[in-house]
């Protein structure tokens, strides 16, 4: 074909010889890859980066030769399976279905339905219905007409996990708010919403000047979230990447400094960053890290402690008030900053800021927006609208460092990888 020939993407789309020789390219590429894997030197491993270069060129196929009418099928068939899979955390489905069997449909409907009859007639077509929008994502597998088996994607889902907790969370708070979007802007203009109070989750629960926090504990979904927060223990996100707190360690150990504590993670959640921390930090001492969050995760987080952070100090706070511990050596805020507007996050920043030391550092831990960003930082971005945050570029964390009186030192990246880690201090007089 020529570059004359019918165009594959209509008339705006490339011409078929271009497309032809992109995907020669990333045929190249993809061989390329697959020796890489074959010879040891690329990792498919769960925390590799290279794994996500490989599919973004499995990705770049796609959209190659993808017609632009295709993406509304494509954009529900990611969510029909979600839903589908939710209610199958729900109801116990994925428990039910044996690991290295087989089981008929109309005996797993029978296994699962508890609130409704064994005898209800459209029990069965309901759960086969469902189960059919997991086959085509390789969540489960058909066998013959009427039986279904695992596979490894849907044995993840057999146990509460960040996994499942993170479908969950997905499925009950973002995904209604991004719905709500259009009433939103409809109702209060086409202007950022900055407001923790009355954000647009708040509003589309029918809750408005509840704290997105407040709303998860009253809706019940706040262990979900919880629970997802600890998906991606150190993998997109770092705890320190490659920052060293050694420092911390050794000033900390010194005569004169035994009353400070040398970490505090603000707005922690379970626990996981600390834990992670301690796991590669030696001579850090447990007794001297404060896990700080509101009193229900702490509480969550004190009954669920294994034996890494059990040695802990657990604090209830609110950052949006006085930081109760004074002078550690350093501060870590994870994932916060992003939940709220800039004005609250001075104000959340002022607060440790006052309680910081001329030697204290504070870690920022967020991902640090290109122009424009990834897709995931994007999708991030859009997710935060909808509860009064965002996400920022280096020239964003640097306005509100210095709006509290703080100043950067330096930005820790490691390639391919969203998070990065912001060292700050505070600035000198
Ligand atoms: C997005 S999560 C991040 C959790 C953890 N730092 C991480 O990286 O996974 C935000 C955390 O801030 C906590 N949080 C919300 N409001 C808070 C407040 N007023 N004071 C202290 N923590 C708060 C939440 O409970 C939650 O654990």
């Amino acid at each position: 074909m020529t570059s004359e020939s019918p165009r594959l993407h209509g008339s705006t789309g490339p011409p078929p010889s271009r497309v032809a020789d992109h995907l020669d390219g990333l045929s190249v590429q993809l061989s390329r890859m697959a020796a890489d894997i074959r010879d040891g030197s690329l990792s498919l491993g769960a925390g590799s980066q290279e794994r996500h270069k490989v599919l973004r060129a499995a990705k770049e196929v796609i959209e190659l030769i993808r017609q632009p009418h295709e993406i509304f099928a494509e954009w529900l068939s990611v969510l029909t399976p979600m839903a589908a899979t939710r209610l199958f955390i729900e109801w116990r489905v994925f428990e039910n279905i044996p690991v290295d069997d087989t089981i008929s449909y109309a005996h797993l409907a029978s296994k699962v339905d508890v609130q409704q009859s064994i005898l209800n007639a459209n029990l069965i077509p309901r759960v086969v219905r469902l189960a059919w929008n997991l086959l085509p994502a390789g969540i489960l597998k058909q066998v013959g007409e009427d039986r279904i088996t695992h596979t490894p994607k849907s044995q993840l889902y057999m146990t509460r996990n960040p996994i499942t907790g993170m479908i969950c969370h997905m499925f009950d708070n973002s995904i209604p708010s991004l719905m709500y979007l259009p009433k939103f802007f409809e109702t209060y203009g086409r202007r950022e919403p900055t407001d923790r109070l009355n954000t647009v989750s708040a509003i589309s629960h029918g809750l408005p000047g509840k704290t997105v926090w407040e709303i998860m504990t009253e809706t019940g979904t706040m262990a979900n979230f919880a629970l997802a927060m600890s998906v991606e223990k150190g993998a997109s996100w770092p705890n320190l990447g490659s920052y060293d707190i050694d420092w911390a360690v050794k000033s900390g150990a010194m005569e004169e400094n035994k009353d400070r504590a040398i970490l505090v993670d603000v707005g922690g959640g379970k626990g996981h960053a600390v834990e992670a921390i301690l796991e590669v930090t030696p001579g850090l001492d447990p007794a001297r890290c404060v896990l700080e969050d509101i009193p229900e995760i702490i509480d969550t987080a004190k009954a669920s402690a294994g034996p890494v952070i059990a040695g802990i100090q657990f604090v209830a706070t609110d950052f949006h008030a006085e930081q109760p511990v004074k002078g550690a050596f350093v501060y870590y805020i994870r994932r916060c900053l992003h939940d709220y507007g800039d004005d609250d996050c001075v104000n959340i920043l002022t607060r440790l800021a006052d309680a910081m030391k001329s030697d204290t550092r504070l870690l920022i831990v967020e991902a640090v927006q290109n122009n424009p960003p990834s897709t995931f930082a994007a999708a991030m971005d859009m997710l935060m609208i909808s509860i009064g945050g965002k996400e920022r570029t280096l020239e964003g964390f640097r306005s509100i460092t210095s709006r509290a009186g703080l100043e950067i030192l330096e930005v820790y990246t490691q390639p391919g990888v969203e998070g990065a880690v912001i060292e700050c201090a505070k600035k000198s007089t």
